[in-house]
């Protein structure tokens, strides 16, 4: 079947359905965000929706030109700040402030609520920065907690499913 590539919405559309494109960004220091989107584009990944999975090592603004759907999924460190993987993309757009009305997003943040003053702040960072560029989030922000016994692959199993529902029907809004 043909697909029309429907730039800046993340979508293909087909003859009989919308087929979406996800790309989930992971900011890490040890590796438990990285599982997360491990499991993430297992679960999510099928005939209709296509899961890229990208570390955010060496990524810049350039990786939301054009727009489409994303998930940001985070840890958090030092003082409440981005992974260091992070630290040049968050600069990048801190710097750049382009224009991300295009961009759909998500955020899966990991932190530890026994850093009580800056719990979960990594994805937080993110999601202020997104939207004050113009990007629309897609559900609520997850705040995962490594200190509540929940280990956060299993969690982002059972939350991705119903997150992608409201990101599909974002995208065929959109299309
Ligand atoms: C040195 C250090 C500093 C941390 N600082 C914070 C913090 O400020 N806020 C928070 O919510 N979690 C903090 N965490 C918890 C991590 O974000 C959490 O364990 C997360 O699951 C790690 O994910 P990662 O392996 O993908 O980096 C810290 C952990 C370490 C080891």
């Amino acid at each position: 079947m043909n697909a029309v590539p429907s730039k800046g919405t993340g979508t293909h559309v087909t003859e009989n359905e919308v087929a979406l494109e996800l790309t989930i960004l992971v900011g890490t220091m040890t590796g438990t965000a990285q599982l997360v989107a491990q499991e993430l584009e297992l679960r999510l990944d099928d005939g209709e929706t296509r899961v890229y999975t990208k570390l955010m090592d060496g990524q810049d603004a350039s990786v939301f030109d054009g727009g489409g759907l994303f998930l940001i999924c985070t840890s958090t460190y030092g003082q409440g700040d981005v992974p260091d993987n992070a630290k040049a993309l968050y600069e990048d757009l801190k710097a750049k402030r382009p224009e991300l009305s295009q961009l759909r997003y998500g955020v899966f943040g990991l932190g530890d609520r026994t850093y009580a003053e800056t719990f979960n702040f990594g994805g937080k960072r993110f999601d202020e920065l997104l939207t004050e560029l113009g990007a629309q989030r897609i559900g609520e922000r997850v705040k995962h907690d490594a200190s509540s016994g929940v280990l956060p692959e299993e969690f982002a199993s059972e939350w991705g499913a119903e997150w992608l529902k409201l990101a599909r029907r974002a995208a065929e809004q959109a299309a």
